[in-house]
């Protein structure tokens, strides 16, 4: 008796089993209501990984920056031509052997006296500057906080190097780019980079400490001095 309701047992078993493995309705319904529920999940995934994505790389950034227009419009290819000296009749070494930087209005006066095209940022920079004595308060893209010392003397004279390399195309073009401040260390983009994830293309697009060393490195400029090394704290700041 036992054995035998053991074996009805068993087979009541597999008689149970029986009729689940083989319905595929009950199974495709089941599969089906997760691929319900799943469609919607991957979908809400996508969308709020778009979302934070543009809110990250371009909303973020946007709000990052705040756009500076300079005060007055400049073309350099212009100039360039206009120039006996090229970009040292504006940009120029002293004695010492500092650099000049941006020019003074002293500089432009000799062509600017007076209005002598029809150039409306002309008119604007010889009225409001020229004729009242007033410097340009132009916006330096590559400007460093007040606590490094940057020498254009070591990079453009003693190792050759072109303005390019650190400036970009500013001095070929024939209009100012907006400047970028990062409203939380005001710091200019052309410093912090281009790129938000860091990526550069191009040796000028970031100027930060490290892509300072990272030239120094590799430029491999006298190996045994304090410079080459990010050790030498004292060679870039004072
Ligand atoms: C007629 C004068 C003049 C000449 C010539 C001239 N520049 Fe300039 N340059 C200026 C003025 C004015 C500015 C100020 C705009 C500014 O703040 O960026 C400037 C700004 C610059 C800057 C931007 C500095 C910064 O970080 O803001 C660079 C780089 C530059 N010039 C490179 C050159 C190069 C390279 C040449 C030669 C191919 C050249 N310039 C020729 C007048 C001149
Ligand atoms: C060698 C002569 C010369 C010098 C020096 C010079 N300029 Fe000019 N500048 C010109 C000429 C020529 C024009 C074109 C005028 C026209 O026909 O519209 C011009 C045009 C301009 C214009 C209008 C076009 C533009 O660039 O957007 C501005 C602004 C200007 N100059 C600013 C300056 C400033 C600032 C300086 C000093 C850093 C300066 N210039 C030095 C000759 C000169
Ligand atoms: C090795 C990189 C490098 C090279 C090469 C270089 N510069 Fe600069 N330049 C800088 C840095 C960094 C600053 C900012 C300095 C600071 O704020 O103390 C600067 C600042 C300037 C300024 C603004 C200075 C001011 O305060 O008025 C001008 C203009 C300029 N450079 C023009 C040039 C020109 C023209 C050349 C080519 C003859 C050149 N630079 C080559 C890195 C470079
Ligand atoms: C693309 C290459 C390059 C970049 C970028 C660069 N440098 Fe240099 N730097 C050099 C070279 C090459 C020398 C050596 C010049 C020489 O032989 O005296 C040098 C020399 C110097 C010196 C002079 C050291 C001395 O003992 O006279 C200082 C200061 C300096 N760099 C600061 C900076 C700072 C600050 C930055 C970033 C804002 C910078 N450099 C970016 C290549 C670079
Ligand atoms: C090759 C030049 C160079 C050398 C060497 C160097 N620095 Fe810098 N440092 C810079 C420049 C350029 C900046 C400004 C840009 C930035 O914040 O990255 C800076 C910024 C800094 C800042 C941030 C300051 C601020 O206002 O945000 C600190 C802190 C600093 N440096 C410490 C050091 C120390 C410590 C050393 C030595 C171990 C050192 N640096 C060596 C070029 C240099």
């Amino acid at each position: 008796m036992s054995t035998d309701e053991k074996v009805n047992e068993v087979s009541a078993d597999t008689g149970d089993q029986d009729p689940i493995t083989p319905s595929s309705g009950n199974d495709a319904t089941s599969q089906a209501d997760e691929d319900g529920a799943t469609g919607p999940i991957i979908l809400f995934f996508i969308v709020g990984l778009i979302a934070s994505l543009i809110v990250g790389w371009v909303i973020f950034p946007q709000l990052l920056y705040s756009q500076k227009r300079q005060p007055v419009g400049f073309n350099h290819a212009l100039h360039n031509e206009e120039v006996d000296n090229e970009c040292e009749s504006c940009h120029f070494f002293r004695e010492d052997g500092t650099y000049s930087g941006v020019p003074k209005l002293a500089q432009c006066i000799e062509c600017h006296e007076e209005v002598q095209g029809e150039d409306p940022e002309e008119a604007k920079f010889v009225n409001e500057y020229v004729a009242k004595g007033r410097e340009v308060p132009w916006l330096i893209y590559s400007r460093q906080p007040d606590n490094v010392f940057f020498s254009h003397v070591a990079h453009v004279k003693t190792a050759q190097m072109e303005c390019v390399t650190c400036h970009g195309n500013i001095g070929e073009s024939e209009s100012l780019k907006v400047y970028e401040e990062n409203r939380i260390s005001g710091y200019s983009r052309d410093i912090w980079g281009k790129n938000i994830a860091g990526f550069k293309r191009n040796s000028w697009d970031r100027m930060k400490m490290d892509d300072c060393s990272e030239c120094h490195v590799k430029e491999n400029i006298n190996q045994n001095s304090v410079q080459t090394l990010k050790g030498g704290c004292f060679v870039c700041h004072k």
